[in-house]
């Protein structure tokens, strides 16, 4: 029973840690500090530790502030590459997995495929029924974003195969020959994606992602399509015209792939981000996702939406592909990040009859879910999407000043929610201003090449606001 929009009865204990004032951002040393700077140095002769930026003292952070190991109190927010929901050290959460399942989760994983516990279905929709975006009542839980990419990808081909056959099950020639990676057991397919897109850094997912180049150089890739993703002009509503050519012309190109690919390797799949979110924070109009996914009916090719990174509330919607008014509901639509567990909603038609064909060890964690059950409930209890709107109306309020005042420092401020990102002159200036943030007790990111971008938690208040508009002008 799918328990959609029902407020929790549960008592879970209540936040205000958020509080600047409760806790104010303290930066004593430098960031990094010593402690960190020789953990580093000992990591590092154990593993890569190039991307390591910092250590945390995740017993200390609370609510919207990560704590270092020198003790540095940093206002959060970028929040793990936005995967913190409800900021560090929710009451609720750890309430949570205090309880006994979740203890018993914990010590005794089950694989989830095959041994699922009593609980399993309960908590499947209390947690991912109850905010499934509009029209899906299907979902498959993962262990990642870039494998419910991968997942997705896969039952997409499994029906265009069964599509291609009149709708019979796979023949022998199918099974033999794909045990030789050979058509037509292993087909000719392909999945399109977007130039700018991030789906994943696995061998199937990075042929769809394109970011950068040091993502994807050295590994053996699938010979599928790109596309141009549009690249909107700013602001908007000085653009209009500009803007429609740009998605039309982008629109134009999906259309003649399909074609160019038809016979040689047809399109099973197109994936793409409500907002691309690593490549940049670009984003498009409804109209532009209206239009593809016009195409794709078109073409019998699977509609993916990547809502990995904006999923789960930041852009003030649950799925920010809701907002898009589409005349039926896509195919599928991944998650991961701020939902805890990974995973996939889909349409019952793209489902294999098969056990085992979407299938690994754990797929999923029931603790994981146990999580997100709980911080479902708070998002519910708090309306913490309303505050990501009412947070991020007073980010861009303060951004658009900041914006006019310095125009030299910042173009392009775009948003939905708090899920924000403007551009800077050059990659040294951005990457010179994310580390002056930083001094100064604020951790912001960057994407693209030259844009910073703001993940906060769903709790950013106004004091929170306040103080990164503050120090934000004082760093420009
Ligand atoms: C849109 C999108 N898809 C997929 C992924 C991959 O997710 P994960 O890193 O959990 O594998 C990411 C990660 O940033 C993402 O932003």
């Amino acid at each position: 029973m799918a328990l959609r929009n029902i407020v929790p009865k549960l008592m879970l204990p209540s936040i205000r840690l958020s509080s600047a004032a409760a806790i104010p951002k303290l930066v004593t040393s430098s960031v990094p500090g010593p402690k960190s700077q020789q953990m580093k140095e000992k990591l590092g002769t154990i593993q890569n530790t190039e991307a390591v930026n910092f250590f945390v003292d995740y017993e200390k952070s609370q609510g919207n502030y990560i704590v270092d190991v020198d003790g540095n109190r940093i206002l959060d927010a970028f929040t793990q590459i936005s995967s913190i929901p409800i900021g560090y050290n929710h009451p609720a959460l750890i309430e949570a997995v205090q309880s006994k399942s979740a203890v018993t989760a914990s010590v005794n994983r089950p694989a989830l495929g095959m041994f699922p516990p009593a609980d399993f279905i309960d908590s499947v929709d209390d947690a991912f029924l109850s905010i499934a975006p509009k029209g899906f009542s299907h979902v498959q839980q993962m262990a990642c974003g870039t494998c419910a990419v991968e997942n997705a990808l896969k039952c997409a081909f499994f029906k265009y195969r069964n599509d291609e056959r009149g709708g019979s099950e796979p023949v022998e020639v199918d099974m033999t020959s794909c045990m030789n990676n050979e058509a037509p057991g292993s087909p000719s397919l392909a999945a399109m994606s977007f130039k700018s897109g991030f789906h994943g850094r696995t061998l199937g997912s990075l042929s769809l992602t394109r970011t950068k180049p040091i993502h994807k150089v050295d590994v053996p890739a699938f010979d599928w399509p790109c596309v141009d993703f549009p690249i909107l002009k700013y602001p908007l509503e000085e653009n209009v015209a500009d803007n429609e050519k740009i998605e039309k012309e982008c629109l134009a190109k999906v259309e003649e792939t399909f074609h160019k690919w038809k016979s040689s390797k047809p399109i099973a799949a197109l994936i793409v981000e409500p907002i691309q979110a690593e490549g940049g924070d670009n984003h498009a109009s409804p109209h532009f996702f209206q239009g593809l996914q016009k195409i794709c009916k078109e073409h019998n090719c699977a509609f993916i939406i990547d809502e990995v990174q904006t999923g789960g509330g930041p852009t003030g919607q649950m799925w920010a592909h809701e907002t898009w008014n589409l005349p039926t509901p896509p195919d599928f639509v991944t998650f991961s990040k701020k939902m805890h567990i990974a995973g996939f909603y889909y349409q019952k038609s793209f489902e294999p009859k098969q056990g085992y064909r979407v299938f690994n060890t754990w797929v999923g964690d029931p603790l994981r879910l146990s999580l997100l059950k709980t911080t479902v409930q708070v998002i519910k209890r708090d309306s913490l999407l309303d505050l990501a709107k009412k947070s991020g109306n007073i980010l861009m309020d303060g951004l658009n000043h900041l914006q006019a005042s310095k125009p030299n420092m910042i173009s392009r401020l775009r948003g939905m929610g708090t899920f924000i990102a403007f551009d800077l002159p050059s990659e040294e200036l951005r990457g010179k201003l994310i580390n002056d943030m930083l001094q100064k007790g604020v951790l912001i990111g960057g994407c693209g090449k030259t844009a910073i971008r703001l993940r906060p938690s769903l709790i950013f208040d106004k004091n929170e606001c306040e103080i990164f508009l503050s120090t934000l002008e004082k760093c420009l």
